[in-house]
């Protein structure tokens, strides 16, 4: 047993979220649920970014002062997370007064360190992004992430010598061939660093809406250190206890290519000088698209993904999104699709398997599983059974959301597969007890398993289909040590219900 900490990035409240954010919080949750099967100390941290400029834009725009207008927007974030049926044991707020107080703390000691210094700053910012730019990273003048123009800055600011920790981070990027994940990432990342840092501003002069400096009140912290320093803050205060010694280093933070640079190399330089060990990996997944392009805000295309939860639930919306785009790279989403893979996987392939199992085993046992013909290793299903646990095992340990679901629909084929080759039907009207007996075990046994893999990733269907074979769920019968092939019960009771996926008519 080890300890899993899992983070989300910590989400603007500038604006109401999308499905970008609702797909990065389903993904820590799958990865938290499965370490809390592994029997692992989780803890799962999300919230939301409320500082900085845009926020405060964001605001005035609609007449409100930062205060009311943040209050207002982290009841939309927090209601993603819960309509994902995301499990996080914690949500931080930003402007929550202890992580305040810990930024101004954190950001001491690398004062006291030496690692900050006084600088006019002159250049570009883009609010959109939050970030500085130099003449050579726009794209036609234009921000090259949002598309609009940076505005030109000249303040007195704070610096933090970044430059000082360059060949520090290389090292440890090659010391850690898997601080960054995918290894595209890592390698955009590393070569960043090769072509030289240059120190960055972490005050701002003119900006209100912001945590004071603790050495000069006149500034305020950059929206970004600010918002880095949440993964440390949150846990001194989540609870009663400081959890630091318990949860910290993060063991993944997650997030979108969009944010690399501010996590790979900004973020670590900063632990490294107050003197916190360094996170031990970064997935970056990447962009869901709608017709093409990035959803975000500034470009005008997003998708709610409330609608399409609120219709048909969290779980085909997290099914949909982990299975129709490779994790880690980007993909492009739509109605459309969501609705041919839910009628082709989730009706047909997987709620079908359950409603004609249990159907069977109704119609030719009494609703009572029957046992198979011998012992559950010589079943024909073992050996794929086992390949299907592997699989799981290795791309959710791997961050591998999609291959681990790849790897369990291979299963769900399979069983389709020997319900055709057994067809039960036939050895019922040929009188074939033991037969259809083996094959009646074989399938219910099939759908425990897959329970058990399944729930990660849709906890309320591994729970309806237990409920089915009345094995009681709860966090016994959905630990990982009952991913085995072969523990299902003979006289084990068949509940009927409703299809688990009723069809979407298009
Ligand atoms: N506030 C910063 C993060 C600070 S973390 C210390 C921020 N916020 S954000 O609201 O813009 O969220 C960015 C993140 O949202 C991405 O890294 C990703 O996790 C998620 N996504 C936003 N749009 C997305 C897509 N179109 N597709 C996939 N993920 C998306 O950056």
């Amino acid at each position: 047993m080890g300890k899993f900490f899992i983070t989300t990035p910590i989400y603007y409240v500038n604006d109401v979220p999308h499905i970008g954010h609702a797909y990065t919080t389903a993904a820590a949750d799958v990865l938290a649920r499965f370490h809390r099967q592994l029997g692992d100390d989780v803890f799962f941290l999300t919230g939301t970014d409320e500082h900085g400029n845009k926020v405060e834009q964001a605001a005035v725009e609609r007449g409100l002062t930062p205060w009311q207008h943040a209050d207002e927007m982290v009841v939309k974030f927090k209601e993603v997370a819960e309509k994902v049926n995301a499990t996080n044991d914690f949500f931080i707020r930003t402007t929550d007064p202890q992580h305040e107080a810990y930024v101004q703390a954190f950001l001491q000691k690398v004062y006291d360190r030496g690692d900050i210094y006084e600088n006019t700053y002159t250049g570009l910012y883009c609010s959109a992004c939050e970030a500085y730019y130099t003449e050579d990273n726009l794209v036609d003048g234009l921000c090259p992430d949002h598309g609009t123009p940076p505005v030109h800055m000249e303040e007195k600011n704070y610096f933090f010598k970044l430059s000082a920790y360059q060949d520090r981070l290389a090292r440890h990027y090659k010391e850690h061939p898997d601080f960054i994940q995918p290894r595209h990432r890592y390698n955009e990342a590393l070569s960043f660093i090769e072509q030289g840092l240059a120190d960055i501003s972490i005050s701002r002069a003119t900006l209100k809406w912001g945590i004071p400096v603790p050495w000069d009140e006149s500034q305020v912290v950059y929206v970004w250190v600010d918002a880095l320093i949440n993964y440390p803050s949150a846990l001194s205060y989540a609870r009663d206890e400081d959890l630091t010694s318990r949860f910290w280093p993060p063991s993944c933070h997650l997030m979108a290519q969009d944010i690399l640079k501010f996590h790979g190399i900004i973020w670590p330089a900063l632990l490294m000088s107050a003197g916190y060990e360094l996170p031990e990996h970064l997935f970056i997944h990447g962009y869901l698209k709608l017709g093409g392009e990035k959803i975000s805000k500034t470009r005008g295309n997003v998708m709610d993904p409330f609608p399409l939860i609120e219709q048909y639930g969290a779980d085909p919306f997290r099914f949909y999104c982990l299975r129709e785009v490779s994790f880690g790279q980007d993909g492009v989403v739509g109605e459309d699709g969501f609705k041919s893979r839910y009628n082709a996987e989730l009706a047909n392939e997987l709620g079908n398997l359950l409603s004609r199992t249990v159907s069977m085993v109704s119609k030719y046992r009494d609703a009572a599983v029957p046992a198979p013909s011998g012992p559950a290793e010589a079943s024909p299903l073992a050996a794929e059974a086992a390949a299907a646990i592997d699989v799981a095992y290795a791309s959710l340990q791997d961050f591998n959301l999609s291959g681990g679901l790849e790897g369990i629909w291979t299963f769900v084929r399979r069983l389709n597969r020997f319900v055709e080759e057994r067809a039960p039907w036939k050895q019922a009207k040929a009188g074939e007890n033991v037969a259809l007996n083996d094959t009646l075990w074989n399938l219910a046994e099939g759908l425990r398993l897959l329970a058990v893999l399944l729930h990660a990733y849709m906890p309320s269907t591994s729970e309806a289909i237990l409920e089915r074979l009345s094995i009681e769920s709860g966090t016994t019968t959905v630990k990982w040590d009952q991913a085995r092939w072969g523990l299902l019960e003979p006289g084990t009771v068949l509940m009927v219900g409703p299809p688990l996926f009723p069809r979407i008519e298009v």
